[in-house]
């Protein structure tokens, strides 16, 4: 039996074993986001380093001003092999709202799906499964050849969810450390369930934070409604007022730089047959509500947004209050495609709103990050390489493919590392990460270890 088919068989033996520490993992509420749950992100790490060493590695926890990191190295000394970055994050989303879940989120259950059984907690999916099927891919490598095909060093970002705020320092800090040929990202999807995919665009985001206020306190809407401004309506109609009738954002210059998807592209893409009515479908949806005259798959992946993920203003509580708000406060966010500059999209809308205030109210700015989108080679010896590997795998080749989240730290890699990125996940669409009940299917989980046992085995070649 040739290496890889051992490699194959140890993975497939130790399946359950496997599932068993995923849920371990599963069973910490490491949320980056709220710092209640400090101790749990340290405990997530500490656990993700422990497991490593348990392989083999040689890994730590490492402090940072936010969430640690955690490094860990596994070298061939075989001088020439490749070195490869693996980047993933133990961080996850808040589970709310917690009575959407059937079961409790960082209680992990196997459960019956209709493609076969799924992990279901937070974190399944997005992205401690996806960690999970690389370090269970070392493990079952390690156990047949005793060492990997190529040096390996694992990364692993505690505040992913959370704007990564100690990111590019300990980027910028430890960079002889953490430089390498190239990094694999596992953060990413399946084209679908029976083909794989390489990411190569992302695109990027500008989060915004606005707070408009007016009156020095709350008022009564009897005594001086008419004559008082009010900040919720002063907000609802900046927010309104930044899609026009056909869903382009309005901000001047906002698609400056944006270039419409080379013809060949746009041939190969519509090959893949995308059924954008059936992906609207799943949620609930029947009509495309971006920019008019695009597919969906183009609204999803190669043209900018804008969004309003959060709203808040005034009397929240049961029953009625009759009240002015003294101040109202959006989220919104943009979601960049290439040629469009994240500082000049903040600039913008700052002054967009800024603009459009009445007398007597003002606005407040947070920012909760900006990034630029992302291209990454799409015709590297390593991509080529991965993507043989992954047909071996699922019969299929894989497409080379845009994705509309943002992973920002690939952009960072390249910037301050001087290193690309392949991104190659084995999530699903309706995984429902940041949802309730996030998903990670068995075969994913399964096939995703098995990917990477044969990808790793690849790249030495
Ligand atoms: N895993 C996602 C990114 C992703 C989502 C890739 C969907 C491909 C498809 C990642 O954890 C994430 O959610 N990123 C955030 C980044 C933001 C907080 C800067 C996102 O895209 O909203
Ligand atoms: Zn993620």
């Amino acid at each position: 039996m040739s290496q890889i088919l051992k490699a194959l068989d140890a993975a497939d033996q130790a399946l359950d074993a496997s599932l068993d520490r995923l849920y371990e993992f599963l069973r910490i509420p490491s949320i980056s986001a709220d710092s209640a749950y400090e101790g749990d992100c340290r405990k997530a790490a500490e656990w993700a380093a422990a497991t490593l060493r348990d392989i083999g590695f040689d890994a730590s926890p490492r402090k940072t001003i936010g969430h640690p990191m955690v490094v860990g190295h596994k070298r061939t000394g075989r001088p020439g092999v490749p070195h490869v970055l693996f980047y993933g994050h133990y961080d996850v989303q808040p589970p709310d709202p917690l009575e959407l879940w059937n079961t409790k989120p960082f209680e992990p259950v196997r459960v019956k799906g209709p493609h076969g059984d799924m992990i279901v907690a937070r974190g399944a999916s997005d992205d401690k499964g996806q960690v999970m099927t690389f370090i269970e891919a070392c493990r079952a490598i390690l156990k047949t050849e005793g060492e990997l095909p190529v040096d390996v060093t694992i990364f692993l970002e505690g505040e992913e969810e959370s704007s990564s705020r100690s990111l590019v320092p300990f980027l910028r800090e430890n960079k002889d450390e953490l430089t390498a040929d190239f990094c694999l990202v596992c953060d990413t999807g399946l084209w679908d369930r029976d083909t794989p995919a390489i990411t190569t665009m992302l695109r990027g985001i500008v989060y915004e934070e606005v707070i408009i206020k007016a009156a020095s306190r709350d008022l009564h809407s009897g005594m001086y409604g008419g004559a008082a401004q009010n900040p919720i309506r002063v907000l609802s109609k900046i927010l309104a007022a930044l899609h026009d009738e056909d869903g382009r954002v309005t901000l001047p210059g906002f698609y400056d730089g944006v270039k419409d998807l080379p013809a060949q592209v746009k041939a190969e893409w519509e090959a893949l047959g995308f059924d954008g009515e059936a992906f609207l479908g799943e949620v609930g949806l029947k009509v495309p509500a971006g920019e008019t005259g695009r597919t969906v798959l183009e609204q999803i992946t190669v043209r900018p947004t804008c969004d309003v993920n959060g709203i808040t203003g005034g009397y929240q509580g049961e029953g009625a209050k009759t009240v002015i708000a003294a101040q109202a406060s959006a989220k919104v966010s943009f979601r960049l495609v290439a040629g469009q500059e994240p500082a000049k999209v903040q600039a913008a809308f700052r002054d967009f709103v800024t603009r459009s205030l009445p007398a007597d109210c003002k606005a407040e700015f947070l920012s909760h990050g900006a990034s630029a989108a992302i291209a990454v080679p799409t015709d590297s010896p390593p991509l080529a390489k991965a993507r043989a590997a992954l047909a071996e795998e699922w019969g299929r080749t894989a497409p080379v493919i845009g994705s509309g989240g943002s992973i920002p730290v690939v952009g960072d890699m390249q910037r301050i590392l001087g290193i690309d990125s392949l991104l190659i996940g084995f999530a699903l669409e309706d995984d429902q990460i940041h949802s309730p009940n996030e998903k990670y299917e068995l075969r994913s989980f399964h096939k995703g270890i098995r990917s990477w046992v044969r990808i790793l085995h690849a790249l030495a070649k």
